[in-house]
């Protein structure tokens, strides 16, 4: 008997992702027989779902809106994910939250001295200040157009990070004091600026947007480095392969180089 290892995304609305692309051209260069697929489901009928979906797949992705509605269906959720609330891969019935190591590694090797500006108070804000927290950075300035969701997060962050909230408003003053500026918000997903002007005693400037986004472009121009959200993607994509035991380097890096 042939057994095909099936692995998805459980998603709504449907669409093609990036990982669907990819993941697939892997399992054909590693010989591995498998499939990943989407897996589209209205959440007025994920209670019903859900159950058949975690018996019948090998490995999942669970994007927005299903990320927390999936803790109460599995055995265990790992301790990042249940603080932040939030799952995106799952093994054996496990949840795992993986979006905070694809920043932590994509990061890794950069120097996080001064002064760190981060802007948002998304879940992908949540994911960064673990990541971030990780590394070691014990303070941080957070800025988010609803001042209360910043509140929010520097109370989820007590003792972990120390967390100085300020007003949208403050933005464009509060760079010239940062030396590196995070973007965790959508802004610049269908090319809108920020509204704040860059400078050249930044030393970083990452932003979580995948596309070539007006801040990257504007940083770039300043000769600042700039990691944007295709170096995160990268590296949670292989701690999913990692989490699934199907991780082969080579072979994912030759794939990923020539999507
Ligand atoms: P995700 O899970 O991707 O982080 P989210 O939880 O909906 O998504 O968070 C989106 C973030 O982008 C929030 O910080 C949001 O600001 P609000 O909390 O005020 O909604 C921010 N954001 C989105 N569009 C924005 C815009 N046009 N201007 C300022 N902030 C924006």
């Amino acid at each position: 008997m042939i057994v095909i290892l099936r692995l998805g995304i459980i998603q709504y609305p449907k669409k093609i992702s990036l990982s669907e692309k990819i993941f697939n051209e892997y399992f054909k260069k590693t010989n591995i027989d498998a499939i990943y697929e989407g897996i589209n489901i209205n959440p007025k009928d994920f209670e019903f779902k859900i159950k058949d979906i975690l018996n019948n797949y090998y490995g999942l992705n669970v994007t927005v809106p299903f990320k927390e509605m999936v803790f109460k269906y599995l055995d265990y959720a790992n301790e990042s994910a249940v603080f932040l609330g939030a799952i995106n891969t799952i093994h054996n019935n496990i949840g795992y939250n993986t979006d905070w190591i694809g920043f932590y590694n994509s990061i890794l090797n950069e120097k996080l001295d001064g002064n760190i500006l981060v802007l948002g108070a998304g879940g992908t804000t949540k994911a960064v200040l673990y990541g971030l927290y990780k590394l070691g950075v014990d303070k941080i300035t957070l800025i988010n157009r609803t001042y209360e969701k910043a509140i929010k997060i520097k109370k989820l962050f007590y003792k972990k990070i120390d967390i100085k909230v300020l007003e949208f408003s403050k933005l464009n003053s509060e760079i010239n004091n940062a030396n590196i500026f995070i973007n965790t918000t959508s802004i610049g997903m269908f090319n809108e600026k920020i509204p704040i002007k860059l400078h050249d005693n930044l030393n970083l400037v990452y932003d979580v947007i995948y596309f070539h986004t007006p801040l990257q472009k504007e940083s770039e121009s300043l000769g600042i480095k700039t990691i944007n959200g295709e170096n995160m993607w990268y590296h949670q994509a292989i701690q999913n392969l990692k989490i699934w035991n199907i991780y082969d380097e080579n072979i994912f890096e030759k794939v990923y180089n020539n999507i």
